[in-house]
């Protein structure tokens, strides 16, 4: 009799608490490494530059592992996260990690090749190479980094723009269930 009753449970209808943190915490960097990015490009060597520039390496590192603490926990708690809105959601959000995956993994390689030695929070992270250069390193760096990085950006405001036409549209509960306890 009991069994009748039973029923599978539905996919949660909201991010769970560290799902959320790490999404806004993430969001929140990721802005502030495009600050020092946008600073750069637009008025490289300037006083502004010389400020926020040196950020910009440890923060991509900080970035990284962040985002491997969101892919594991989003691994561990799969079954329990809402599901997508709809496809175009679930391919924006794939290439959304992806993105954040080969763009500091690709500025880290450049910064193992150029041979120069890498220090971030007061830790060394790379002692810097001896001999040679590793010129494919430093290639694929030169070629993609800035370029992925500014392909993400406009993600971003595509996903952000998303977000608001849903609510717009009267699907307020999209912005709700990253914020809120019930969607
Ligand atoms: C998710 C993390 C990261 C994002 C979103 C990001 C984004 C960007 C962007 C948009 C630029 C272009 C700036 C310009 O054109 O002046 C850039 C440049 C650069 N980034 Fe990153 N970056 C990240 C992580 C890293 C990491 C971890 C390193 C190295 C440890 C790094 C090293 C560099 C360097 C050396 C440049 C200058 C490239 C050049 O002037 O040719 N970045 N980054
Ligand atoms: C500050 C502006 C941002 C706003 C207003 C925003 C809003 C949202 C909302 C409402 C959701 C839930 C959508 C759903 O339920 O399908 C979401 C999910 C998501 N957002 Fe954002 N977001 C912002 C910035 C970012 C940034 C900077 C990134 C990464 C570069 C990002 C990556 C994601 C991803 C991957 C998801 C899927 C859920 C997850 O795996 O965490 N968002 N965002």
């Amino acid at each position: 009799m009991k069994k009748m009753f039973e029923t599978t449970p539905l996919p949660s209808d909201r991010y769970d608490a560290v799902s959320r943190t790490l999404h806004w915490l993430m969001a929140l960097v990721f802005i502030w490494i495009y600050c020092t990015a946008v600073a750069h490009y637009l008025a490289s060597d300037s006083t502004l530059d010389k400020l926020l520039w040196p950020y910009h390496k440890p923060t991509g590192l900080l970035l990284l592992v962040l985002l491997i603490l969101r892919a594991s926990w989003n691994l561990l708690h799969r079954h329990k996260r809402p599901p997508s809105v709809n496809r175009w959601s679930s391919i924006g959000h794939g290439a959304l990690y992806v993105l954040m995956l080969l763009i500091p993994v690709i500025g880290l390689l450049r910064q193992y090749g150029s041979g120069r030695e890498f220090l971030a929070f007061g830790l060394t992270i790379m002692e810097g190479l001896e001999g040679e250069k590793v010129q494919w390193m430093i290639d694929l760096g030169r070629d993609f980094h800035s370029e992925l990085g500014w392909t993400m950006l406009v993600l971003i405001v595509g996903h952000v723009g998303a977000v608001f036409m849903h609510s717009r549209r009267g699907e307020p509960q999209v912005l709700r269930r990253m914020f809120s306890r019930r969607a």
